[in-house]
């Protein structure tokens, strides 16, 4: 049976709701990407998520809330992570902090890891879904894993359309780049992966230094498999002039098929870019040439998903 497509309207939302507590998969839109989400205390419902996302069980899960109080009855709260809340939630950003064994997560959601990954999403059908279910929500993001981020309900349904039960369509996502992920565990705070918030504004709301997590770190971030967000196509980066045959992907001021933003504003590219890679790829071109992309601000999860985008599969 195909996914069902579920609007916005609180009707809509309660009955996504109800599939969520019968322990079903339900995609749904936040400011960032589409998460495929699942009752975060079932285990049932959190392996159904790795199943339909063909993800590795070492992986992960971020959980999401629509309340404070939620989230620290999960996790360990500490003076840095309310100060980050303050600037940033609701928002792009994930804390990694220690676990509440008796919180009632299932294992699986940590991968039997004693810390847990969780945020407070902004998009308002996001948060009205959250409340309305009331509990909290596994959700990665709604692809198979390895491939292009979803930023449209139709992404979610090309990609998962007959694994899952539900659809929630938002409209396209407004940041278009997963969160940042902050691990607050250790001292100093780790950037694990670049995003929607920058570790510049990280710094600022701190007031201290931040570590960059290392490749040879092990696991973490979906950074630790080198290839992913990859379409079909080969990927060549940083492409000063285009060659025949490519599928171009521009920035600033070129001549391709498809411009992140011609005014060079990183906000419109981060936005535009996993939907331009989703059809750039549906052209069926050999390779997806993309313009340099500057390395600053919100350039640097750009640059961070690209060079995974490229990596060696
Ligand atoms: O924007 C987002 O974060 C989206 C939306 C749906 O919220 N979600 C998302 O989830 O990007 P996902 O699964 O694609 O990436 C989450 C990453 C995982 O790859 C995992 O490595 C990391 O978060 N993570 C989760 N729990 C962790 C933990 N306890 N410690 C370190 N990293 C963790
Ligand atoms: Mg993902």
């Amino acid at each position: 049976m195909p996914a069902l497509r579920l609007s916005a309207s609180t009707q809509d939302l309660t009955h996504a709701a109800g599939l969520l507590t019968d322990g079903g998969l339900v995609a749904f839109p936040t400011e960032t990407v589409y998460g495929l989400g699942a009752d975060a205390r079932q285990d049932r419902a959190v392996a159904r998520i790795f199943a339909a996302k063909g993800r590795p069980e070492f992986n992960p899960l971020i959980v999401h809330c629509a309340e404070l109080d939620q989230v620290k009855a999960l996790v360990h709260w500490s003076e840095a992570a309310q100060s980050l809340a303050d600037a940033f939630w609701p928002g792009p950003l994930t804390l990694v902090l220690p676990l509440r064994p008796e919180a009632g997560i299932s294992r699986l959601v940590t991968a039997g890891l004693d810390s847990l990954a969780v945020r407070m999403p902004a998009a308002p059908v996001a948060q009205h879904l959250l409340r309305i279910f009331g509990g909290p929500v596994a959700a990665p993001s709604a692809n198979r894993s390895g491939q292009i981020s979803p930023t449209r309900a139709a992404h979610v349904m090309a990609d998962l359309g007959d694994r899952i039960e539900a659809v929630v369509d938002g409209g396209p996502c407004a940041v278009g780049l997963e969160s940042t992920i902050l691990g607050l565990t250790g001292t100093p705070p780790t950037l694990l992966r670049p995003g929607g918030v920058t570790a510049e504004a990280l710094c600022d709301a701190l007031n201290t230094r931040i570590a960059l997590r290392r490749e040879t770190d092990g696991i973490n971030a979906p950074g630790q498999t080198r290839s992913h967000y990859a379409p079909r196509a080969g990927v060549r980066l940083n492409a000063v002039e285009f060659e025949p045959g490519e599928a171009r992907l521009g920035f600033g001021a070129v001549d391709c098929d498809l411009n992140l933003s011609p005014a060079e504003d990183l906000t419109e590219a981060a936005a535009n870019l996993f939907e331009f890679l989703h059809r750039l790829d549906a052209t069926g071109a050999p390779v997806i040439a993309i313009s340099p992309i500057p390395h600053l601000g919100l350039g640097v999860a750009i640059n961070d998903r690209l060079s995974r985008a490229a990596a060696e599969r």
